[in-house]
């Protein structure tokens, strides 16, 4: 099970020897040898797929959200005033300008203060202040080049004091006129004693576009959000309290993630998780703190106002408008529920003091308000059975490559009854996986493999970390790698994208017979495009040996015949297993997609050394016979 900060790599030296060992002596093993693929695709050995099987988890951490995901930028922080309109948050920023146009102090010709961000040609950015000053303010503000000297878009504010003697908002719009990754919003002026607070935002519902289409690709069907340990806290008191991040975001009084040690302004609040479910068409899932952090606990006896702050919150999320907190989220611009259909509690917190208690709490409170509410516990329930009630138990699994490829065993022997396992967080993590590896990759796939094999117990799965700002790493690795102005998938992000059409889709028996021992792992789903115009068989086969297979597929029981032009196959793999992509590389490890030339039900095929192949079989549609 995985855990939380900069501790996790203490183990790992110890059993990354061993899995290194195990690792050469599997691949001494294999030989240019063929293997044969059985693959039963007779519609009664078909089982659905769970709706949701394949998702995404965003946590607020390596700047995730806060300087990456969230590009509603940037609410100036460097301020030590606590004078700003808003009440909930104080602070802004003190331009207290010690410099004048003349006299002794002369300011520069063109002004102080700036902040740093992306800004593109054409691009029309939302600027806006609060201005407050005793006396009248003339400010430049502009985007410039990160020299300063660049000007990329300006625009005055010109106020008379009578004006501005109390909080004033000014609105403005900048076109850009060039492009620049590491620009400045400066804010210039050569006048004393000016108040400002300021933010910049880009159109939409305020996600970064080439990050959001990254998600969006991967076409998730649930999304987890906000954490991970970030719902936890160090301490209780720097947990994340969904109260705190809504309404105006200009309002809203941030707080510091203390567990991966950075401020966030709460931008990305629990509306805009909830509006980014629903824009990616993925059902959310809401964490939330149980009343236990990594440090402190709130205990049963008086955990209640926790469990009334959570019912609330789900009310926020799917009461009808005209409800208490319903309204406040109409009001907010979204009147029409969310679908939330799914809450867990707590992250990584079973087995803690207070979890039962309190877990119990919350389970019967919100079964009772919200009976069609999916609950998941902290608590593996995958080798013996739970000892209180759930509708899903969660599962976290960091390891190295080899152990994470055998695990696509884990769930083969678990019991057939009983809450299903929602695996919200997997990554083989350590020397095997860099920042990035092939490797790595191929071992998840083979995971997800045996999940998929295992979907009858087995009901969600999320990769762990989503994202990663390279300028402020705090977790390695990450499925999708950003810095201001540039995102690349890692192999792990391309890995998954071998797996979006396995939610809601069937699944075949498949055999793998082969004379001598394999790393090689398969498996077949007969999916539908969303269109309902399109079905494709599509066998997935893992090679996490060092020598290429051969491999003869045989497919029996396929009702539909196979249209051969329009089938494909994509491999994912790279000369050394070790490879990672990255700003100057971001294809190194990238799937290639060719014709399938020789699509049948019997193929000879060959799966490359360390590589993921699907083979994607166009089916044509079914004639009926009467
Ligand atoms: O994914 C990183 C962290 O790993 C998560 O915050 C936590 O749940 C797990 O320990």
């Amino acid at each position: 099970m995985g855990f939380c900060g900069p501790s996790s790599s203490v183990l790992l030296p110890a059993l990354l020897l061993l899995c290194t060992l195990h690792q050469t002596s599997a691949f001494e093993l294999e030989t240019n040898q063929t293997v044969s693929l059985l693959v039963d695709a007779s519609p009664q050995s078909g089982r659905v797929i769970p709706e949701a099987l394949f998702g995404v988890f965003f946590e607020e951490i390596n700047h995730a959200g806060a300087g990456g995901l969230w590009a509603e930028l940037s609410f100036i922080t460097t301020s030590t005033d606590r004078s700003s309109c808003f009440e909930r948050n104080k602070i802004s920023l003190r331009m207290e300008v010690i410099c004048d146009k003349d006299g002794a102090n002369t300011c520069p010709d063109d002004g102080v203060g700036s902040i740093i961000l992306n800004i593109e040609q054409g691009k029309a950015y939302r600027v806006v202040l609060h201005v407050r000053s005793s006396g009248s303010v003339n400010i430049s503000v502009s985007l410039t080049g990160s020299d300063g000297l660049q000007k990329l878009a300006s625009s005055n504010i010109i106020e008379e004091a009578s004006d501005i003697s109390d909080w004033k908002k000014i609105e403005l719009t900048l076109e850009s006129q060039g492009t620049n990754h590491n620009s400045r919003l400066q804010l210039t002026t050569t006048k004393r004693n000016n108040l400002v607070r300021s933010s910049i935002s880009h159109a939409g519902h305020g996600f970064r576009k080439d990050l959001f289409e990254m998600l969006a690709e991967l076409k998730p069907r649930f999304i987890r959000f906000p954490g991970g340990c970030f719902v936890e806290g160090e301490w209780m008191r720097n947990a994340f309290r969904w109260r705190e991040t809504i309404g105006p975001w200009e309002e809203r009084p941030g707080h510091f993630g203390d567990v991966w040690m950075y401020w966030t302004d709460d931008g990305l609040g629990y509306l805009e998780f909830l509006q980014l479910a629903e824009d990616l068409g993925a059902a959310p899932i809401w964490v939330f703190n149980n009343g236990i952090s990594h440090n402190d606990q709130v205990s049963t006896s008086v955990v209640l106002p926790f469990v009334r702050d959570v019912l609330d919150s789900i009310e926020f999320a799917r009461g009808p408008s005209n409800s208490t907190w319903g309204s406040v989220r109409a009001a907010m611009g979204h009147p029409e529920p969310f679908d939330l259909r799914y809450v867990a509690i707590g992250n990584e917190d079973c087995g803690k003091k207070n979890y039962l208690g309190n877990y119990l709490k919350f389970y019967s409170l919100i079964k009772a308000a919200y009976p069609d509410i999916q609950i998941i516990s902290n608590c593996d329930g995958s080798s013996h059975p739970l000892d209180h009630p759930a509708d899903m138990y969660d599962f976290h699994i960091y390891t190295s490559a080899n152990n994470m490829f055998s695990m696509a065993h884990q769930f083969d022997h678990t019991s057939r009854v009983g809450p299903k396992a929602f695996v919200s967080e997997y990554a083989v993590t350590g020397k095997d996986a860099g920042t990035g590896s092939l490797l790595a990759a191929l071992a998840e796939a083979g995971f997800l493999i045996g999940l998929e094999t295992n979907s009858d117990v087995v009901e969600m799965a999320s990769y762990a970390p989503l994202l990663v700002n390279a300028n402020d790493r705090r977790w390695n690795p990450d499925a999708i790698v950003f810095n201001s102005w540039q995102s690349f998938g890692t192999p792990s992000y391309w890995m998954q994208q071998f797996f979006k059409e396995s939610s809601g889709a069937t699944v075949f028996p498949v055999k793998v017979q082969s004379n001598s021992a394999t790393s090689l792992i398969a498996s077949a789903i007969k999916w539908q495009s969303a269109e309902g115009n399109d079905n494709y068989l599509k066998i997935k086969v893992v090679n996490f040996g060092s020598d290429p297979l051969n491999l003869s597929v045989s497919v029996n029981g396929l009702e539909n015949s196979i249209n051969s032009l329009r089938s494909t196959k994509v491999v994912l793999t790279s000369a050394n297993v070790m490879d990672e992509n990255s700003f100057s590389a971001p294809n190194k490890v990238f799937p290639e997609k060719t014709r399938l030339e020789s699509a049948g039900t019997d193929m000879a095929m060959v799966a490359p050394a360390h590589s993921i192949s699907s083979f994607d079989l166009s089916l044509a549609p079914l004639v009926s016979s009467w």
